[in-house]
């Protein structure tokens, strides 16, 4: 499926934990390169051993949910909230070595972000970062309406909502909180009182999936918000679920052609959602289809989790821990540290081969 042509770099310094595989591969990287090739100084941006520009971070603050949404955490989050995550000092140090590689966009995601109490603090601290254009959050909504003002106020631009059914009860069942009421309302006074960009995310199932439809295209008639489908991607956790409800992108995207809605360009900067609008709708409906060929081609991302560790791709079979650097202030170590994952960031996932490497389930660093 991918059609990538390898890049190779250096490498330098990481410190993995990595199944056997990424130690290999990356040894791989490491013996077949000469230096010469790719002389990294701190400043040039990172740009991967596919020539993807990669200028867009997405940084879970917590691994914590509450909610228990039934494709992700059916039971809710085991054990206790982890105490030892990102301090807003290490995310400073974080965001100032992305911001200096040419990251202009962080989104702060989870498990659930605003269950944080420091995350206003979190928000300030990567929107006054130099370099830094846009500040976004991935988030279930339980705490919009009591804080919005505040984090409009760190500097928040933008949010998604994960909306999964417009009908109360459906939507009760499948995140256990029957909140569907109080969250719609949050997000009119979100787009009543403020100018975050607003987008809702929905995961795509064959069940829900033509009265989400509906209900998604009528939200969208008057208010200047996209309702994106993502389709249900396999994880060790939920294989049962997906077997019994992955449905194919067409069933949604077939019926918009169909029905006046046109393909719109992407920005070179957009995300992976291929966006529909119609003359007569405010909104827009959007898709995010990580099973269609080509999807990983425009990757511009880079995760990190609440604990300090890269994620260089969601379904990598490991990830690299960085902590060492965000503890000790050490941004320019940081920098070089990052430089040197670009030869070993994968192509592409392998959730065709139902692989999802480390990833049992999205509650670990947020979709
Ligand atoms: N497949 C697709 N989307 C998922 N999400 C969580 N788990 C999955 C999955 N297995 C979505 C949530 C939320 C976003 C953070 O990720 O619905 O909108
Ligand atoms: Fe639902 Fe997101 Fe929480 Fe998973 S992390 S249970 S998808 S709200």
């Amino acid at each position: 499926m991918n059609h990538l042509v390898p890049i190779v770099g250096n490498t330098q310094w990481y410190s993995p934990t990595a199944a056997p595989d990424v130690l290999a591969r990356h040894a791989l990287a490491t013996s077949a390169i000469s230096s010469s090739h790719f002389p990294t100084t701190p400043s040039q941006p990172l740009t991967d051993g596919f020539a993807r520009r990669l200028n867009y971070l997405r940084l879970s603050i917590t691994d914590f949910c509450n909610f228990r949404c039934e494709y992700c955490l059916p039971n809710g989050y085991q054990g206790k909230p982890p105490q030892n995550e990102l301090s807003v000092t290490e995310i400073a140090t974080l965001v100032r070595g992305f911001a200096q590689v040419g990251t202009k966009k962080v989104r702060i995601t989870g498990g659930e972000p605003s269950i944080r109490r420091d995350v206003v603090d979190i928000i300030k601290a990567i929107k006054q970062t130099q370099g830094i254009e846009t500040v976004a959050m991935t988030s279930n909504g339980y705490k919009l309406g009591k804080h919005l003002a505040d984090w409009k106020k760190a500097g928040l631009d933008q949010i998604n909502i994960s909306i999964d059914s417009f009908d109360a009860p459906t939507f009760h069942k499948m995140t256990g909180f029957d909140m569907l009421p109080q969250l719609l309302k949050d997000m009119d006074t979100l787009l009543e009182t403020t100018d975050i960009k607003l987008k809702i995310n929905s995961i795509l199932m064959a069940e829900t999936a033509f009265e989400n439809l509906m209900s998604a295209i009528d939200y969208v008639k008057d208010r200047p918000v996209t309702y994106r489908f993502i389709e249900f991607m396999q994880t060790s956790d939920n294989r049962d679920l997906f077997f019994a409800q992955h449905a194919h992108s067409d069933i949604i995207t077939d019926y918009l052609l169909k029905h006046g809605w046109q393909t719109l360009k992407r920005g070179s900067s957009d995300g992976p959602a291929i966006e529909y609008g119609h003359p007569d709708y405010q909104g827009r409906i959007g898709m995010i289809a990580p099973y269609a060929a080509h999807f990983c081609d425009s990757c511009n991302r880079l995760r990190v989790s609440s604990q300090g560790k890269v994620h260089l791709c969601l379904f990598d079979q490991g990830n690299y821990d960085i902590r060492k650097h965000l503890q000790q202030d050490d941004v320019a170590g940081l920098v070089n540290t990052l430089h040197s994952f670009m030869p070993i960031k994968p192509a592409h996932h392998q959730l065709h081969d139902s692989n999802s490497g480390i990833m049992h389930n999205l509650s670990l660093i947020g979709g």
